[in-house]
């Protein structure tokens, strides 16, 4: 059957936004909407934004410019735009953006059929921006696009921490969790669908719970319980809430994959004060070493900036000290980039982009040679990998990844989508390892 209209949907940002797109084409193919990869094909194109960066703001400038275009030639062609740059900018996007037929916020996805339908019979021009107090359930289960064995839920939106150089709690909202029973309730229904993997979302997901009278411990202990799912990760979690009892849980939860990302974004004391981060660079040091205690092979990966206002070259050499001392599994960094309305923005001894650059470059390569290091370290081990899909590049590969989400190839059959096997590492590379099935299993 030849679907009726076209949905193409452009996705920026982070995990949050991959998974509100992904609820946004399941509640749309509920009103008549089939998801196109091509976007001359759509007769609704939705821009789903990121605001985390002025790159990423600029990125999301410059597609528009391109379905500006396509609207020339196509009248009826509705765009929307959703995301954390619409939440930013709401109504005044239409001044810079005047193709525009609908702008909505991070809170407003589940109204979406209700706004598409008016600009459908209206044609009228909408915004709807405003923030909720509950975390509005999109009532469908939105699995991943590609028919993939692992899937991201929503356990919580917003934050509380204003970190003094980030947006997100402006455009996000406050910190509010989901009750824990429709979190357990939404990993049930996506085993019963096949998924084996769960990858529990928010910006601060070790904090979650407390407007629910829970805490993320318990919650993980509870989905540990589910039958089907085989796999449990989490994302993003900050240091200052790491409690005891999550890092128990590394030893307690099978299920409970031994990686964690724990963003640190400086080692110097002084500039996470300024950052208002909440913990010091010896008290990150402990947790990891508690962490590394109850859990030896636990996979640490991180976030940095650099060039926040104020970090001297001695600030930057406490980061990379950080650094040595660690040995990240992989690291994320950025150069700092002032945002309106952050805190941030009236701090004085901002860094000159030259030095920032060097800084970044400086630490990128000190990064990949310890990626190298601990990805080496895995060559002659014998890992579990949960098969997701034929390689790309080589159509007799199959690719999944480690317990440690390292991504894995080796020779195997499409059979062995969605199973767990044994894999032994042969190389590792610096993004991703090579194997050969281990006999006796697979
Ligand atoms: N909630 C997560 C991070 C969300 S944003 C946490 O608390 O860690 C993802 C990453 O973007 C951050 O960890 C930070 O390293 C980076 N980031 C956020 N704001 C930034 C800014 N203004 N300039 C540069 N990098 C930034
Ligand atoms: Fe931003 Fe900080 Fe909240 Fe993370 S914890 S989303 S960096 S304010
Ligand atoms: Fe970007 Fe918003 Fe995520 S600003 S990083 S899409 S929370």
């Amino acid at each position: 059957m030849v679907a009726e209209k076209y949905l193409y949907i452009k996705t920026f940002g982070c995990q949050m936004n991959v998974h509100d797109s992904e609820q946004i084409v399941a509640l749309l193919k509920a009103s008549g909407y089939e998801s196109t990869d091509d976007f001359r094909k759509a007769d609704l194109i939705i821009v789903n934004t990121c605001s985390i960066r002025e790159k990423a703001a600029q990125k999301v400038y410059s597609q528009l410019g391109k379905f500006r275009e396509l609207k020339r030639s196509k009248p009826g062609l509705i765009i929307g735009m959703g995301g954390c740059l619409a939440q930013q900018w709401r109504s005044k996007i239409f001044g810079r953006a005047p193709f525009l037929d609908l702008v909505f916020g991070t809170h407003n996805i589940h109204q979406l059929p209700d706004l598409i339908r008016t600009i459908e019979t209206t044609g009228s021009r909408l915004e709807e921006t405003t923030f909720h107090e509950s975390v509005k359930s999109v009532g469908i289960v939105a699995l991943p696009q590609n028919g993939a064995v692992s899937a991201y839920v929503t356990i919580m939106q917003g934050c509380n921490n204003f970190c003094s150089f980030c947006v997100v709690p402006y455009l996000r909202g406050p910190e509010v969790s989901r009750p824990s029973q429709d979190v357990i309730d939404e990993v049930k229904a996506l085993a019963d669908r096949g998924i084996r993997e769960v990858t529990l979302l928010g910006q601060n997901v070790n904090s979650y719970g407390k407007t629910v009278g829970t805490d993320f411990a318990a919650l993980l202990h509870e989905v540990g319980k589910i039958g089907g799912i085989e796999r449990i990760r989490y994302t993003t979690s900050h240091p200052k809430d790491l409690s005891f009892d999550l890092m128990r849980c590394y030893a307690d939860i099978d299920k409970l994959c031994e990686h964690i990302h724990l963003p640190v974004q400086s080692g110097s004391d002084l500039i996470l004060k300024r950052m208002n981060r909440g913990y010091t660079k010896a008290q990150y040091l402990e947790k990891v070493e508690s962490l590394r205690n109850i859990c030896p092979d636990i996979s640490i990966t991180s976030d940095m900036i650099v060039g926040f206002p104020g970090e001297t070259e001695r600030d930057f050499q406490e980061t990379i000290d950080l650094m040595e001392k660690i040995r990240f599994n992989n690291l994320f960094s950025f150069r700092y980039s002032e945002r309106e309305g952050t805190a941030a923005v009236k701090f004085a001894d901002k860094v000159d982009e030259c030095i920032k650059r060097e800084r970044l470059q400086a630490l990128q390569s000190l990064q990949e040679k310890h990626t190298l290091e601990r990805n080496r370290a895995l060559e002659g081990r014998i890992e579990d990998v949960l098969v997701e899909g034929v390689s790309k590049k080589m159509p007799d590969e199959m690719v999944g990844r480690t317990r440690s989400n390292k991504i894995v190839n080796f020779r195997g059959k499409k059979g062995l989508i969605g199973k767990t096997v044994s894999v032994l590492i042969t190389e590792a590379y610096l993004h991703s390892l090579r194997g050969e099935l281990h006999q006796g299993r697979g």
